[in-house]
């Protein structure tokens, strides 16, 4: 079902080319976006005045030949020409009434598959074993659970992997630490926390302790090299890590397709490293295999360049150190590798936070060198900050584990319900609570702009007024309402529907740009696209509903009211899902 700004770029594209302005020879494609303010009209095009500029014609005159050549009657009331050569476009009620009509018939709400599907690989949560996952990993696991499930609904083939931390030094330094000062007990009661307690101590001990370093390197390279207790005690950890970490992804309904971990390349590790040496990509500096900046790009963009007092200084990719061990890096190249060669991908996104930019810079630059023309990009994501803007911590000055967050967002939601609702079950109180908790951790971060940090606040969080979790979940329960109210509600209006007022108007508008939002909403890969839109689509519904009676009414009113409020629910539900946020039917 083509969306309104396709089927007005189309119609904007043949009064073009019937001017004249042939926009198939790659010459000039006319933008339609959606108006920011809409007291002038739902869609905005500049083509006049982009087309004017080159040809030197005058825009505004350009304009109106369009306007008397563009055939909208069956969409639009008449366009209008704004300023210096806008043209503004209002959705006719009629064809919002038709549009409206064929959604309730749609299982995909209006939103079409991606023309150009692709085999995606989305690389994310990825926690490190031996340690919990902490409130870190909720933005990488969060946000890209999201991007996973817009991405296949709109066509994808989408491969979610778990790229585990799950090789290398930090093993080497829980070895050690369980050698050396485990506590049995401790460990019984709760094995995750005692892991994370060896792996801190250790990892002091070795900064001040250069023998200690060396000795959990030690363990690390038998690790590595098959010694059998080591591999043991190492897959005891990675079991408990992950039993931990599929408790979480349970609770968030999170799911991978594969959870290949870093030790899973290994073996590839060094035959890369000699192929790189041998095609004349890696070289050695100081007793080190390292990549270094070939000079093909413009040092500004190349991250294996740094200028220092004016001059450009190396920062080479390190692949193997002196010792023989390999990086995160050398793991990271082997990986690609695999997912291109193996897996087939067409791209792969990387769900990580921004401190990891300089990595992701180099590891596309090595693939650049190396030939690799697959799709990389590094979906970074900042902090989570507390409310002194510093890094959110605990009382006790610890990261926070995310499983005592979300049993806090759920205890508190637990509250809410109590006091909104007697007549419910304890278990149905439950059971809301839990998805309102959960609801409200996703949403708060899924509402916020990927790329910046942001405050971490139970009170706005759990609000139920606002652009929070609650407030949408409202709107939802409250088109559930409507249905409940009456069981014979006849979900297919019988006769034809038919918009008069002005919050009719807005909402049926909100309901049409579904289509239109979703793919926005990925090709940037902002989850917070989509919260917005559903917010405001909450707002609209919450006006509609307050101005206009549904089930008292007159047809062909009533019929239309109705069609209006199941299409809400249905995209609320639908685009809550997209957040990876079920929502209760009551609450
Ligand atoms: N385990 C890493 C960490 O917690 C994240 C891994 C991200 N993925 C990757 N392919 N490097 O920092």
């Amino acid at each position: 079902m083509a969306t309104f700004t396709q089927q007005l770029t189309r119609r904007l594209t043949k009064a073009l080319t019937t001017l004249g302005h042939d926009s198939r020879q790659g010459k000039f494609i006319p933008v339609v976006t959606a108006a920011a303010n809409t007291r002038f009209g739902d869609y905005q095009t500049n083509a006049a005045m982009a087309l004017a500029k080159p040809l030197k014609i005058n825009p505004r005159e350009l304009a109106s030949q369009l306007i008397e050549q563009i055939d909208v009657t069956d969409l639009c009331d008449a366009p209008e020409i704004a300023g210096p050569g806008f043209i503004n476009f209002r959705i006719s009620k009629q064809a919002l009434a038709t549009r409206i009509s064929s959604l309730i018939n749609d299982k995909r709400l209006g939103v079409d598959t991606i023309a150009s599907t692709k085999r995606l690989l989305i690389d994310f949560s990825s926690p490190n074993v031996a340690k919990p996952m902490h409130i870190g990993h909720i933005r990488s696991t969060i946000i890209g659970d999201c991007l996973a499930r817009a991405a296949r609904f709109l066509g994808h083939d989408v491969i979610a992997d778990n790229h585990i931390g799950d090789w290398g030094t930090p093993m080497g330094q829980v070895l050690y630490g369980w050698k050396t000062h485990l506590d049995q007990s401790a460990f019984s009661t709760n094995p995750i926390k005692e892991l994370l307690r060896l792996y801190q101590l250790v990892k002091q001990q070795s900064e001040s302790n250069p023998e200690i370093a060396e000795t959990c390197l030690e363990e690390t390279v038998e690790l590595q090299s098959g010694n059998a207790e080591n591999r043991a005690l190492w897959k005891q950890f990675i079991e408990i890590t992950m039993t931990g970490a599929q408790e979480i992804y349970k609770r968030l309904d999170i799911h991978f397709d594969t959870t290949l971990g870093e030790s899973f390349y290994d073996p590839h590790l060094a035959p890369l490293v000699e192929k790189l040496l041998a095609n004349g990509i890696a070289r050695e500096s100081d007793g080190a295999i390292c990549v270094f900046s070939n000079n093909e790009l413009d040092p500004k963009e190349d991250p294996l360049l740094i200028q220092r007092d004016g001059e450009w200084l190396a920062v080479p990719c390190l692949i193997r150190k002196k010792d023989g061990g390999f990086n995160y890096a050398t793991t990271d190249i082997a990986t690609i590798d695999y997912r291109v060669n193996e897996q087939k991908v067409d791209e792969i996104l990387y769900v990580v936070d921004d401190r990891q930019s300089l990595h992701f810079r180099q590891l596309f630059e090595v693939a650049r060198q190396r030939g690799i023309t697959t799709s990389l990009k590094h979906i970074a994501f900042g902090k989570i900050l507390g409310d002194d803007r510093k890094p959110f911590k605990t009382r006790e000055g610890t990261v926070p584990a995310l499983g005592d967050v979300l049993n806090e967002a759920v205890e508190r939601a637990r509250k809410m319900v109590d006091e909104k609702n007697s007549e419910l079950s304890a278990e149905q109180k439950s059971d809301i609570a839990e998805r309102i908790g959960v609801a409200a951790v996703k949403y708060a971060e899924l509402s916020q702009a990927r790329a910046s940090d942001y405050v971490f606040s139970w009170e706005k969080m759990l609000a139920l007024q606002g652009n929070t979790a609650p407030y949408m979940i409202n709107a939802y329960v409250r088109t559930r309402a409507i249905f409940r109210k009456l069981e014979d509600i006849p979900r297919q209006p019988a006769g034809e529907l038919s918009i008069t007022e002005d919050t009719e108007r807005t909402i049926a508008m909100k309901l049409c740009q579904y289509g239109e939002v979703l793919p926005e909403m990925l090709c940037d890969y902002r989850p917070n696209l989509l919260a917005t839109y559903l917010y405001e689509l909450a707002q609209n519904f919450h006006s509609f509903y307050e101005q206009c009676p549904v089930l008292n009414s007159q047809e062909p009113a009533r019929c239309t009211r109705i069609a209006l409020c199941e299409t809400s629910s249905r995209i609320l539900k639908h685009g809550l899902n997209l957040l990876g946020i079920s929502p209760p039917e009551r609450m």
